[in-house]
């Protein structure tokens, strides 16, 4: 058994924040986030169900499927609306799922996380399984501490998963963790967002590389062969120095944070749905999907393109 990739979409709250906003009350610049990060403006709003019912829902359409045939949702998420129910139930009952429900959370990697699972989940027995990645930073982030504030933002993403004979879409993964680093990024329960900026940056070039390495070895595929590596949109600088350890030119990428900045596990899939939606995908074409964050946790997984 293996997976196709049916459908996918995004979602976005509407208000837009732009480094102008930040600039007029935090001693920063638009010059400063540009040049270290690449983000110009990022969307504040919605809750992390409404945004994955919104992605999960396009998702839903454009594969043309009834929602009621879907086994599975697997909703990553670092910001669930509550501590319980998972999220996931919620997306669940407003799309009219079938199946089970449940949130997955692996931090900024969750998307991958949630992709592999969904594939085992397939392996086993699922027709259709909805993984969808969606979080609501804003809501856990300072907006009084310049050092993250200019960062994070909102926003969702979705695949519909499907079963299919034989090998499928899905050629190679990689899932990683190493708690002994999990100080360098965490949130209590109640507060906010505390990171070291520049231990994090290190570490997820570091692991970026390591990651997609791995699983294209384990796919056998050459970074040459890559049509388009999707990674976490947590910073330009950091998709640039992992990109030429890699050998994979920057052309090569999809980036989207530049309009949404780093939206967690929202981000990998709302930048595969961008260059879906763009047309810089075609069947047979090889797509790297990489994520990193919290834990600290990585995860990559490459894909062929197409049903
Ligand atoms: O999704 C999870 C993954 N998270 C990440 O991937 C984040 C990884 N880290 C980063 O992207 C970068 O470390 C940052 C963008 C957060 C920071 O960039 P940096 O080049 O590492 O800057 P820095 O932390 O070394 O700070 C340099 C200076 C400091 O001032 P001093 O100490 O040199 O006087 C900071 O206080 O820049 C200052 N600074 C700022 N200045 C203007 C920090 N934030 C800001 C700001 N505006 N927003």
């Amino acid at each position: 058994m293996g997976i196709v990739l049916r459908g996918w979409g995004s979602a976005l709250p509407e208000k837009i924040v732009t480094n102008a906003d930040f600039a007029s009350r935090l001693d920063t610049s638009d010059e400063w986030i540009v040049a270290r990060t690449g983000i110009r403006e990022r969307r504040f709003g919605g809750s992390t169900g409404t945004l994955a019912v919104e992605a999960g829902q396009r998702a839903i359409d454009q594969a043309g499927i009834d929602p009621a045939t879907i086994d599975v949702v697997v909703l990553a998420t670092t910001t669930p609306d509550q501590v319980m129910p998972a999220t996931a139930s919620y997306v669940q009952e407003q799309l009219g799922c079938g199946g089970g429900a449940m949130d997955v959370n692996a931090a900024c990697s969750g998307f991958v996380y949630a992709l592999v699972a969904g594939a085992g989940l397939c392996e086993v027995g699922a027709e259709r399984v909805l993984v969808a990645g969606a979080d609501v930073m804003s809501r856990i982030t300072d907006q009084d501490d310049r050092g993250t504030a200019i960062l994070f933002g909102d926003g969702a993403g979705a695949v519909v998963l499907e079963r299919v004979e034989g090998p499928g879409k899905l050629l190679g993964w990689d899932l990683g963790s190493d708690g002994s680093l999990r100080h360098l990024l965490s949130c209590d329960a109640g507060g906010y967002t505390q990171m070291n900026g520049k231990e994090v940056f290190r570490q997820a070039v570091r692991v970026m590389v390591d990651s997609c390495s791995k699983t294209l070895a384990r796919a056998g595929i050459a970074p040459a062969d890559v049509t388009l590596l999707v990674p976490h949109q947590a910073n330009t600088r950091i998709v640039s120095a992992a990109c030429d350890r890699l050998g994979i030119p920057m052309d090569r990428t999809a980036l989207v944070l530049e309009r949404t900045g780093n939206t967690s596990a929202g981000s990998v899939p709302l930048a595969l749905a961008d260059a879906a939606d763009n047309g810089r995908l075609a069947d047979g074409d090889i797509v790297l999907l990489c994520g990193f964050g919290a834990g600290m946790t990585w995860a990559s997984a490459v894909l062929q393109w197409g049903a």
